[in-house]
Formats: structure tokens, sequence, C-alpha cells
């Protein structure tokens, strides 16, 4: 793996080792080895052109715990603000000797695109590209749930939200799927949902009731209020009546259902606190789990 722009048609096999590898980082980190020298001598750099706490700040700690130089690009002080094309600053951190690239953006294809443009043997690795693909929390999404219920054969997961504009729902939707997961399903308001087509692995889905009854695991997404016009946005009480995840709706799942959000929080919009802060939350192993994910993406691309 030279590169890694999106989970889609990755094969089983490389996913499943890069969970395995993720869970080998955990275990050195937690037996008192915080620091490895995996990548000692290599640099990356975090290059997030769209905000971003989690999947930064996670890839700038993994990278550091395996010995790396990160540079953390700043937008807003950078020539990027003068006009400079996205293909002349790749070239120039080209020239600085990089190994691999972190790249955010709000326009989909741009990892792929900085691929094709990059004229050293630099990695590119998508931290979310529009509502394509965020490659590094659909592998973060499922290592949380395999860790709970490795029966992912037998599992009914529902993913309910701001589907249309989610690249998490797609990342998620493609490990979950090439994982072998039992069903898969979708929902949200018609104006949310993505086209069928898109999703054949998927069932979908429009009164959350239905969606989340017997799930073994609840997605909740964000509205991507940044990605919507102003008459697309909805009215959030309304929202949160039809689509919130509170304790009553809870109740209609499996037992034990997992209770999963990528981040950041729109509590009482898509989640209420009472569940977001409860006892089937994994909300925070997720979070924390985005640091062994990010240092096995890179160890796997980098390692000498
Ligand atoms: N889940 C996620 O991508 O969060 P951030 O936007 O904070 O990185």
């Amino acid at each position: 793996l030279r590169h890694l722009t999106t989970l889609e048609n990755l094969p089983r096999a490389t996913i499943e080792h890069l969970l395995d590898r993720a869970l080998a980082m955990r275990d050195a980190c937690a037996h008192g080895t915080r620091k490895l020298d995996l990548l000692a001598g290599r640099t990356v750099l975090n290059l997030f052109f769209e905000p971003s706490t989690r999947t930064r700040t996670s890839f700038e700690l993994a990278a550091r715990r395996l010995g790396a130089d990160v540079v953390n690009f700043d937008i807003g002080f950078s020539s990027t603000s003068k006009g400079e094309a996205l293909y002349d600053t790749l070239h120039t951190l080209e020239a600085m000797h990089l190994d691999a690239i972190i790249v955010r953006h709000k326009v989909s294809g741009t990892p792929d695109e900085l691929v094709r443009h990059a004229m050293s043997a630099v990695s590119v690795i998508n931290a979310g590209d529009g509502n394509r693909a965020h490659p590094t929390q659909g592998l973060l999404d499922v290592l949380t749930i395999r860790q709970h219920r490795p029966d992912l054969d037998a599992l009914t997961v529902t993913i309910c939200g701001d589907v249309k504009h989610s690249r998490v729902a797609r990342s998620d939707v493609h490990a979950l799927a090439t994982l072998g997961v039992r069903e898969i399903r979708l929902c949200g308001p018609a104006a949310l949902m993505p086209e069928p087509a898109e999703f054949p692995q998927c069932s979908f889905y429009q009164d959350f009731d239905e969606a989340i009854t017997g799930a073994d695991v609840a997605i909740m997404l964000r509205l991507q209020k940044e990605r919507m016009a102003t008459s697309e946005l909805p009215d959030e009480k309304a929202y949160f009546r039809s689509y919130g995840l509170d304790r009553r709706r809870l109740a209609l799942a499996a037992r034990g259902c997992l209770v999963m959000h990528p981040g950041p929080l729109n509590r009482d919009v898509e989640i209420a606190s009472e569940v977001a802060d409860g006892a089937q939350s994994r909300i925070l192993e997720q979070v924390g789990n985005g640091v062994f994910v990010r240092m096995a993406v890179l160890a796997e691309l980098l390692g000498r």
C-alpha cells in the first residue's frame, strides 16, 4: 500500500491487516512503549484545508509516537491565501522532501488529484474529501465495532442522519460491507439521503424507529450544514424529534447496541446527551482508536 485515499475496493485482507496492526500499536503503547522508532527520520505533513479536531490531532500524535517529524501546514498563514494553486503548493512542499501528505479538502477527489500530480515518492493519505471518503474514520469505526462485536456477520448496523453529505457514511459502508456485516441500514430524511444506486449493499429507511429496531450498532451522523444551501437546512428541533437518538429510541435497538458518532457532536440535534454520555456510548473509544489506526496506516505506508 503506497497511498490511502479510499476504502472502496480495498481487499478484506488489507483492511483486516490494518485493524490487526492498529491493535498491535495499541498494545505497544499500553505496555509503556509510548514512542516507537518505526518512522524515525521520516517527515509527515498535515495539509488540512477544512477544520478538524480529532483527525488532525490524532494523525499528529500517531506520527510522533512512531518517531516521525510532523509539520502542520497552516492554511490561514500560507500562500494559498495569496492565490497559490493547489499543485504549486504540492510541488513546493514536495521540494522540501516529505514522506507523507495527509490531506483534508472540501472538494471530493482532491487526494487522488494529489497522487496523480505528485512529482516525488510522497505517500498521500486522505483525511476526508468532500462527501466522498474518510478512510481512517471508516477503519477506526470498524475497529471499535469489532472490539465489542467480533461476530460481524451477525450484525445489523444502522447509520442515521445526513448520509448524503457524509464521507464517513461512505467509508463506513465500504468497510462494513467488505468485512461481511449482515445488514447495513441507512436512514434519514429524503432530502439528506443519497441515491439508492450508490449503495446497493444497504437498505434504506426514512422512519428512524423502524431503522433502529433490532440494530446492534447505531452510527449517528452530524448535519453537515457547511455543505448545505440555506434552503436545505432542516429545523433542528423537528429534526431531533424525527431523527435524534434518545433513550426511548435506543430501547428499540438490540440489547447492548453500540452507540457511535464520528464527531463533532451536535447535542440534541442528532443525539441526546443522555445517550452520547450514556453507558452504551463508544464515542470516546472511537477517538482513542483513531490514534492506533493512524499509527497503523502511517507505519504501513512509510515503514521501511
Ligand atoms: N471525525 C472527524 O473527522 O472529526 P474532525 O473533523 O474533528 O477531524
